[in-house]
């Protein structure tokens, strides 16, 4: 019996055409999984499924927007069209964004309301209303997993993305909910956990850590500093986790967030 077998599940991964979506969506396919990625551009979305299914894997992309109920229904209709089941759905949409972080010199009392909300539409209710959607297909077939995407910086404030902090924080805190009312209420082989990345170099956070000629900022060297590992995280190294959490190597597991992060999480000095 092979625990890690998740050969011809449904995968559904929002944000798939992001840096860390594309990257698991593509070892996924390769372990024989249907990836389903979703995304707002259709463009990349639909080259990244090509270059998976020329390298032997089945992907597909399908638009759509994680804040827009009717939109995210559209497509969850059209998988179970095609593959007739949801196996796991990874709430990977998401991430910071320019206008929600506090600048170097600003504080807490320049930042924008409106900003704020958006931070927290996208990672909050983009996890809310695409897990609503993919529930109920699981709840049918009686077994699913979600995986939601939360940060280092749900655990402690990080200084100047105070909205983004708040949302991932929120994450954590949905996903123990989720895992118990999913459990309790409909069956216990849903399982809702939560993977929260290190750092890793992307499009949200180059500017932050990095400068153009590619040297780290002093954020970027903090960063260093408070990892033991001494580096960034490769997406790649997301990818067992995530295949541990979606397989039935984790079938007594429900309500945890997995942290993935070469130690920043436990460094102290
Ligand atoms: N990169 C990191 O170091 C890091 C660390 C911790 C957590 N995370 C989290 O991991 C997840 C993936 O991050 P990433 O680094 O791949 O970021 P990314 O910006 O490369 O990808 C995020 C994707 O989400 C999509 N998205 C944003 N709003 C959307 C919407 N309304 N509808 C549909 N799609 C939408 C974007 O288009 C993008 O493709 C995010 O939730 C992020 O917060 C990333």
């Amino acid at each position: 019996m092979n625990l890690f077998n998740i050969q011809g599940h449904v995968v559904v991964i929002t944000g798939g055409t992001g840096v860390l979506g594309r990257e698991i969506g593509k070892y996924l396919a390769m372990e024989s999984a249907h990836v389903v990625l979703l995304g707002r551009k259709e463009e990349v979305g639909k080259q990244l499924a090509e270059n998976i299914q020329q390298q032997g894997g089945d992907a597909i992309f399908m638009q759509c927007d994680v804040t827009d109920s009717q939109s995210v229904q559209r497509v969850c209709d059209a998988v179970i069209d095609k593959y007739g089941k949801v196996d796991a759905l990874l709430n990977a949409a998401g991430g910071n964004m320019p206008g929600a972080t506090i600048s170097p010199t600003g504080t807490f009392l320049d930042i924008q309301i409106e900003e704020f909300q958006k931070v927290l539409n996208v990672n909050l209710t983009g996890t809310i209303i695409p897990t609503q959607v993919f529930l109920k297909p699981m709840i049918e077939a009686h077994k699913g997993s979600i995986v939601n995407f939360s940060s280092m910086a749900s655990f402690r404030p990080l200084t100047r993305v105070m909205g983004y902090g708040n949302a991932k924080a929120a994450i954590n805190n949905l996903t123990a909910f989720l895992a118990n009312e999913v459990a309790t209420k409909f069956c216990p082989e849903i399982r809702v956990n939560a993977i929260a990345p290190g750092f890793f170099l992307t499009n949200q956070n180059r500017a932050l850590l990095t400068n153009p000629d590619g040297s780290l900022t002093e954020r970027g060297n903090d960063v260093i500093r408070q990892t033991p590992f001494k580096r960034f995280g490769k997406p790649e190294e997301l990818c067992g986790t995530i295949h541990y959490l979606i397989s039935d190597a984790s079938s007594f597991v429900t309500g945890t967030v997995s942290v993935v992060d070469g130690g920043f999480n436990i460094f102290t000095m």
